[in-house]
C-alpha cells in the first residue's frame, strides 16, 4: 500500500505532539485517508538537542532543501515560526507541489494573501487551523459551520499564555514574571513572548479572524493593540471586588461598511461566558445576524492540542488530494478575493 510522507519543518512544542499524533492516532488517520502516513524528515536547527519524542526512523536535517527537493514527500507542515525566511520556505514548497500545513499565525497575517495564491496557482492546499486559537476548530467553524450567516461581531480571548497569566494572578496572586516564566515552560509562550504579553500575538490572530469573518482583507495595520504589561495586581483585584474579570480581549466588529479591531485589557462582568474561560484556554465568541450568539472553546495554546489541529489539518488535505481537489479548499477563498491587484 502506498505511504504518504511528511516533511515537517520544527521539532518543538507542536512538532512533537504533530509527530506523536500521526503515530499515535495512525489507525483513525489511516481510516479516513485510506493509506499510512508517515514523517519522513524533520528539519530542525539543532540536530543533537534532546527530544522528548521518539524519531529513530526519521531522517532530522538543518537543510529545508533536503524536505521541500524530496520528490517522495507530499505535505510539508511548518511548525518551527518565523516570518520572512519561512515565507519563502513554503513558498518554495508550494512551487515544487507540496501540500501545506501551517501553525503560524504571524506569517499568516503579515503574508497570508500571497501565500494562499500561491498556492491556489499551484493547485495545493495551504491550510492554518491551528494559527488561531490552538486546538479549537475556529476558523472552519467560522468559515464553513457559518457559511450561511453575516458576521456581526466577533470577540476573542485568543492568547493562551496572556490568559494563564492573568488567571493567575487573580486566582492565586501570584506575580506576573513567576507565572509568564510557567507559561514558557509549559510551551505556552512564543519563543519571544513580548508578543504575547504585549498583543500583538492576539491582534495577528484577530486579523485572521477578521478577514475570514467578515471576507475583508483586514491589515495588522487597521488593529489598536495594548498588551497586558500594564496591568496590575491592584487593577485585578479591584475588577473582582466589584464583579469583574480581567481578560485580553480581542474586538472585531461591523461599524457601518468598516470593520473595526481592537486587542486590550477589559474587564468582562463575571456572568458573561468569557469570563469563566482561564488558564491556557482560549474562547471566541461569535455574533451571527442569524445564529445569534455562538462560543467556541478550548486550549489554545500547549503541544497536543495545537498539534491536534495541524494534523487534522494534514487529514483533510490528504482527503482531498484522494478527491484531486487540492487548492480549491474552504479556507482559502475568504483570504484571496481580497488580495489587491499590484496596481492598488
Ligand atoms: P518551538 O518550541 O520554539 O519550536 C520551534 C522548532 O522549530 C524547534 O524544533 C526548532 O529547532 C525549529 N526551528 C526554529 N527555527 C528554525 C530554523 N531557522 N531552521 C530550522 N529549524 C528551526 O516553537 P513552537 O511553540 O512549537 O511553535 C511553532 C509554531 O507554532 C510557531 O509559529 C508558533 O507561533 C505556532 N504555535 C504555537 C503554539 C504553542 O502552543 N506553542 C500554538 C499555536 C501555534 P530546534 O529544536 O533544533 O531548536
Ligand atoms: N503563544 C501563543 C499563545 C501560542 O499563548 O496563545 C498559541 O498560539
Amino acid at each position: 500500500m502506498e505511504t504518504i510522507s511528511i516533511g515537517l519543518l520544527g521539532l518543538g512544542t507542536v512538532g512533537s505532539g504533530v509527530v506523536k499524533i500521526i503515530e499515535n492516532h495512525q489507525d483513525k488517520i489511516m481510516h479516513q485517508v485510506g493509506c499510512p502516513v508517515k514523517v519522513k524528515k524533520i528539519l530542525v536547527k539543532n540536530i543533537n538537542k534532546e527530544r522528548d519524542v521518539e524519531v529513530k526512523d526519521i531522517l532530522l536535517t538543518v537543510e529545508a532543501n533536503d524536505i521541500l527537493d524530496d520528490p517522495e514527500i507530499d505535505v510539508v507542515i511548518e511548525v518551527m515560526g518565523g516570518i520572512e525566511d519561512t515565507k519563502n520556505i513554503l513558498l518554495k514548497a508550494l512551487k515544487n507541489k507540496k501540500q501545506v500545513v501551517t501553525a503560524n499565525k504571524d506569517l499568516m497575517a503579515v503574508h497570508g494573501a500571497e501565500l494562499l495564491q500561491a498556492a491556489s496557482q499551484n493547485n495545493c492546499d495551504l491550510f492554518y487551523e491551528a494559527s488561531v486559537a490552538g486546538g479549537i476548530p475556529i476558523l472552519r467553524g467560522l468559515v464553513d459551520g457559518l457559511a450561511s450567516d453575516r458576521i456581526i461581531k466577533l470577540m476573542g480571548i485568543v492568547n493562551g499564555t496572556t490568559n494563564f497569566i492573568l488567571t493567575k494572578m487573580s486566582q492565586q496572586q501570584r506575580p506576573y514574571e513567576d507565572v509568564l516564566l510557567e507559561a514558557q515552560e509549559l510551551g505556552f509562550a512564543e519563543s519571544d513572548p513580548s508578543s504575547d504579553v504585549e498583543g500583538l500575538d492576539a491582534a495577528r490572530k484577530m486579523t485572521i479572524l477578521a478577514t475570514l469573518g467578515f471576507s475583508m482583507n483586514i491589515g495588522l495595520e487597521d488593529v489598536k493593540v495594548e498588551g497586558i504589561t500594564n496591568v496590575t495586581d491592584e487593577d485585578i483585584q479591584y475588577g473582582k471586588q466589584l464583579g469583574y474579570t480581567m481578560k485580553l480581549i480581542g474586538i472585531a466588529q461591523r461599524q457601518e461598511e468598516k470593520v473595526e479591531v481592537s486587542v486590550q485589557p477589559t474587564f468582562i462582568v463575571d456572568s458573561h461566558p468569557l469570563a469563566s474561560v482561564n488558564n491556557e484556554y482560549n474562547a471566541v465568541y461569535v455574533y451571527g445576524e442569524a445564529v445569534g450568539e455562538t462560543m467556541f472553546y478550548g486550549p489554545g495554546a500547549g503541544s497536543l492540542p495545537t498539534a491536534t489541529a495541524v494534523v487534522s489539518d494534514l487529514v483533510n488535505v490528504l482527503k482531498n488530494m484522494r478527491l484531486g481537489v487540492n487548492g480549491k479548499g474552504a479556507i482559502a477563498p475568504q483570504f484571496k478575493k481580497k488580495l489587491k491587484e499590484p496596481d492598488e
